[in-house]
């Protein structure tokens, strides 16, 4: 059984204690809901790999309650500090050095001489970061290859059983997950994955920040970055504008008429901020309603693309890409 917490001052201790005896323990951020253990203990951070079902060779984000604390465990840049001086605490993963006398385990960091460090801003999370005082390995706390949780219910949805416990701060404010920035060369700041930061956010720290030119050039950069994932059982269909009646829709702006019978509006009045908290709600809904009614797709109509749109047209692009043979979309984390 996997014990649901509240985010209460004991919830929060109950949290911590399990964590620092190797437990894994779900928590909300204000992007997903991560799936926690202690990433200085090698024990506990192979039971993440083994209750998702990820692969061993996608290394883990790990959160800190504070920057002084995560740049103890890597070697900051004077543009990652600027970075976290802007954006943390916040939806920003930097991809940075290990520092010399770094603790964290090998299998987390996937025997990388880089780390992936994130300070969050969601309060519950840093008052369980804080209270935990180690750093803590966190992917999204779905099954590898699924829709991300944005909240409790989902994270039970997908490992009940298989986590100690799950801390339930609520939905997710952001929805989306963090944008991850690698600063292993200060010189050429690479955007790995769009999330809650925006490109043009980052532009206003590190106006020379390049952007992968295709999915799969960022295979060897961020290992964990495969293309099938975010994968609902049902097909997805991208830049639909008009969807058939055999089809759920996911649908973005002022509602139109449409044969489809089942539709998720992300945002009637158009904006990226809504559409981007209500995204991953919104593909678990419109997949189960959609298997009920017999339908056959999820179509999707055009985000546009700038803003939080980058982030969540990636998403859709993975949700929509091939899958492996199998159908369970578990070749991504
Ligand atoms: O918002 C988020 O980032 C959430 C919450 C829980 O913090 N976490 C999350 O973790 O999305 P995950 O494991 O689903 O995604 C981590 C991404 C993967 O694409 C992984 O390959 C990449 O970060 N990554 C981790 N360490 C890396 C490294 N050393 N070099 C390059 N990419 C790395
Ligand atoms: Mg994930």
């Amino acid at each position: 059984m996997t014990r649901r917490l509240d985010a209460t001052q004991s919830g929060i201790a109950t949290a911590a204690s399990i964590l620092r005896a190797g437990g894994l323990v779900a928590f909300g951020t204000e992007t997903v809901y991560g799936l926690g253990a202690d990433a200085s203990q090698p024990q506990a951070v192979a039971r993440i790999f083994e209750a998702k079902n990820r692969p061993r060779f996608n290394p883990l984000i790990s959160h800190f309650a504070s920057a002084q604390a995560a740049f103890e465990q890597v070697t900051p840049n004077p543009v990652a500090r600027r970075l976290a001086q802007a954006f943390w605490p916040g939806p920003l993963t930097l991809i940075l050095p290990r520092a010399p006398g770094c603790c964290i385990s090998d299998l987390a960091a996937d025997g990388l001489s880089s780390l992936a460090v994130r300070v969050p801003a969601n309060a519950t999370a840093h008052a369980l970061l804080e209270l935990v005082d180690r750093p803590i390995a966190a992917p999204s706390a779905n099954r590898s290859g699924r829709i991300s949780p944005v909240d409790a219910a989902h994270v039970l949805e997908e490992l009940d059983g298989r986590i100690d416990a799950v801390l339930d701060s609520g939905p997710c404010t952001v929805g989306v997950e963090s944008t991850v920035v690698d600063l292993t060369d200060p010189h050429a700041p690479c955007l790995l994955r769009p999330g809650g930061v925006t490109l043009e956010e980052l532009q206003t720290i590190c106006p020379h920040i390049s952007l992968p030119r295709t999915a799969s050039d960022q295979a060897p950069h961020s290992p964990g970055r495969l293309i099938s994932h975010y994968a609902p059982h049902l097909p997805v269909r991208l830049n639909v504008l008009h969807a058939q009646a055999d089809e759920a829709l996911l649908a973005f702006g002022a509602p139109r008429p449409t044969p489809a019978p089942l539709v998720w509006n992300l945002s009637e009045s158009g904006s990226l901020e809504e559409a981007a908290a209500r995204l991953f709600t919104g593909l678990r809904t419109l997949d189960r309603e959609g298997q009920r009614l017999g339908l056959n797709r999820i179509a999707v109509q055009p985000i546009p693309q700038h803003g939080l749109g980058r982030a969540i047209q990636d998403r859709l692009n993975r949700a929509a890409a091939p899958r492996p043979q199998d159908g369970t979309g578990d070749m991504a984390p």
